[in-house]
């Protein structure tokens, strides 16, 4: 097969999103939506991907770094047809085809792509135009045709009230003859009501010389949508969700409510896990097989193993937890909490930078900051790492089997040496010794008698 490259149009500004972000870097299931195409691309074979950015163009290269994408600048946007211009020194001496493809258009597929550009090779065509019939086609550049032959897209604005009448429209992906697409480019004007050179234009260029174009008509709308504004984003949102959630139980993963679900593009999910209502995946989360993650839990970039139970309103970041842990509900595990297998995690428990071992458990209203934990340790219910002296971090090391008792601080830097007790409520400052019991706390004296006047005065 011939060689083809992909050019993706995303130099606007999309100033129909009144928003400082451009446009096409607006994300997407957590991703941005320019991410969506350029994949698409990569997916159907492009030997080369040329992104034409403009505006924001540092932040749009940003983004792509690492794609293995060409940029090309467009500084002034002059139109859809100067911006595909602007990749013709990038394309010199290239004579393949060139799929154009829209920044905006995020959830085309590459099925729909593959049966556009199979019926475009097939056909010999020297140009293909992607359409599809409208209900409300209102906005969109209207298909032409004169005896079912394409003859032209006329832009909303400047058609007449029976162009206004057709319901075909055009989609604003196309592909094209490298040779032929350059140089109807080069013959395009700006006599249209925008003043701007419109890629479209060159179809009626193409149908004049008599070159071969169609149109190639596509069923599914929604998948060519280009988002314009935030109530397009949210469509989109929509949309890519009920995709992204129909992969996963197609996985196996039950999704109890797949609609109030958030689940971003990059996240995995083992099968037999079961996904609560109003839980949100994000980021590189990957979730092992047989887990419950239940209601209103927020995770990101994290990684969890199998049959974790992650109880209701849990915030897990940058975390990972092993085997049969549970956690919640309301824990808080911010960036570097490991939790090795079988741990338990409870209720307004805070775990941040810190390791803790196999089968220990902090249960109930507990900091744990900077701390390296073995196995087998009962945190006591209000134990708090303190950490920070208000200038640096400090580490507090806890050997295997030690038991803390409740409402204890642990001044850090400091280590409680394996098999070790601490008495409820001490303040530990000395490191303790292997097998020890440590208080810490002011001894108990009891007064004896010392209620009884003032009981009698009360009561006289
Ligand atoms: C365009 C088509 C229209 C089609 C519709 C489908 C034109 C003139 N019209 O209209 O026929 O029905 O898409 O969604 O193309 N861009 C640049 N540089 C520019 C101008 C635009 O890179 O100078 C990019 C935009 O970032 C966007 C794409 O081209 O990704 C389309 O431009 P947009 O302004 O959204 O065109 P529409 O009015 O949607
Ligand atoms: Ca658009």
């Amino acid at each position: 097969m011939e060689p083809m490259v992909t050019v993706i149009l995303a130099a606007g500004r999309g100033t129909r999103m009144k928003s400082e972000l451009v446009k096409v870097l607006h994300p997407v299931a957590g991703r941005p939506m320019l991410a969506y195409p350029v994949a698409a691309a990569r997916a159907v074979g492009s030997r080369r991907i040329i992104v034409v950015a403009g505006y924001q163009k540092d932040k749009v290269e940003a983004a792509l770094q690492g794609q293995q994408v060409d940029i090309a600048l467009q500084e002034e946007q002059l139109g859809s047809g100067h911006a595909v211009l602007m990749a013709a020194p990038q394309l010199a001496g290239f004579a393949g085809d060139v799929l154009i493809l829209c920044g905006d258009v995020p959830l085309v597929t590459t099925a729909t792509l593959e049966a556009f550009l199979g019926a475009h090779r097939e056909n010999k065509a020297c140009m293909s135009v992607l359409t599809v019939d409208l209900d409300n086609p209102a906005g969109y550049g209207r298909i032409l045709r004169t005896e079912n032959q394409l003859r032209g897209i006329v832009e909303h604005r400047d058609a007449t009230e029976e162009q206004r009448a057709v319901r075909e429209i055009n989609t604003g992906i196309y592909c094209c003859r490298a040779p032929f697409l350059f140089e109807a480019l080069g013959k395009v004007k700006t006599n249209n009501d925008q003043g701007e050179y419109y890629l479209p234009d060159i179809v009626s260029i193409a149908a004049a010389s008599g070159m071969k174009v169609q149109a190639v008509k596509t069923g599914d709308f929604s998948e060519v949508e280009g988002i314009n504004d935030r109530a397009g984003l949210a469509r989109a949102e929509r949309a890519m969700q009920a995709r992204i959630a129909g992969q996963h139980m197609a996985n196996g993963v039950t999704l109890l409510d797949p609609q109030a679900t958030y689940i971003e593009a990059g996240v995995r999910i083992g099968a037999d896990t079961v996904v609560y209502p109003g839980t949100s995946l994000r980021g590189a989360t990957e979730i092992g097989s047989g887990c419950t993650i239940d209601m209103h839990c927020m995770i990101q970039d994290s990684k969890i193993g199998n049959r974790v139970h992650v109880q209701p309103s849990c915030v897990i970041e940058k975390s990972s937890i092993a085997d049969a842990a549970t956690v919640g509900p309301f824990a808080h595990l911010r960036p570097e909490a490991v939790l090795e297998e079988g741990v338990h995690v409870g209720n307004f428990v805070e775990v941040k930078k810190s390791r803790i071992g196999r089968g220990s458990k902090a249960n109930h209203l507990t900091y744990i900051g900077d701390a390296t934990i073995g196995a087998g340790v009962n945190v006591g219910a209000g134990t708090i790492t303190c950490n920070y002296d208000g200038k640096r971090k400090h580490p507090t090391v806890i050997g295997d089997n030690v038991f803390i008792g409740s409402n204890t601080a642990l001044v850090a830097p400091v280590t409680i040496c394996k098999n070790a007790l601490i008495g409820a409520g001490s303040t530990i400052t000395k490191n303790v010794p292997e097998n020890a019991l440590a208080v810490a706390r002011g001894s108990q004296k009891n007064y004896e008698n010392f209620m009884v006047p003032k009981i009698r005065r009360d009561t006289d």
